[in-house]
């Protein structure tokens, strides 16, 4: 009789001790989705483009580190005036109105319109282009 209440509780008890347990787990699963998707959706739509690996040249800037980095500043790339001079660092928010509408965030960017407008495709590009940093 007196194992009652336990009982009734273990069910509920155990199920939150799992969650607790899973929820990292979770967390990073849901993290290596994200990276793993937008590293998908990059080299279908930005990758012609633009290298992530320092010994390749590309026709746009090496984006391996550009989150945190000052726009237009990528040691020897030719930019334009535009990006050159714009004087912001590239977060998270940046690189998702830049995905957007880059000629309309940055105008007289030579960077041709890519017109991202899925605010999931922005966050998978972003998380992607964040992982980089980790390496
Ligand atoms: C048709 C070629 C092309 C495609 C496709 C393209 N880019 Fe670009 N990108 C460029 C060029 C060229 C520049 C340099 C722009 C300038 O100097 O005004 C640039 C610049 C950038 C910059 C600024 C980097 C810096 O150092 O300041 C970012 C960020 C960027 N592109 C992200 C992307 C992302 C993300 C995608 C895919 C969603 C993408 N680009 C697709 C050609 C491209």
């Amino acid at each position: 009789m007196r194992a009652r209440p336990f009982r009734r509780l273990a069910a509920p008890l155990t199920f939150a001790a799992l969650a607790a347990l899973c929820a990292p787990a979770q967390a990073d699963t849901y993290q290596t989705v994200k990276v793993a998707a937008g590293k998908m959706l990059f080299d279908a739509t930005c990758h012609r483009c633009h290298s992530v690996e320092a010994d390749k040249k590309s026709y746009g800037p090496l984006l391996d580190g550009v989150v945190g980095r000052r726009a237009g500043t990528f040691e020897g790339y030719p930019y334009s005036d535009a990006l050159k001079g714009a004087g912001f660092v590239w977060t998270p928010g940046a690189l998702k109105a830049w995905m957007e509408a880059n000629d309309e965030f940055v105008p007289g960017t030579k960077m041709r319109h890519v017109g991202i407008t899925d605010p999931t495709v922005q966050e998978f590009i972003v998380a992607y282009l964040e992982s980089l940093l980790a390496k």
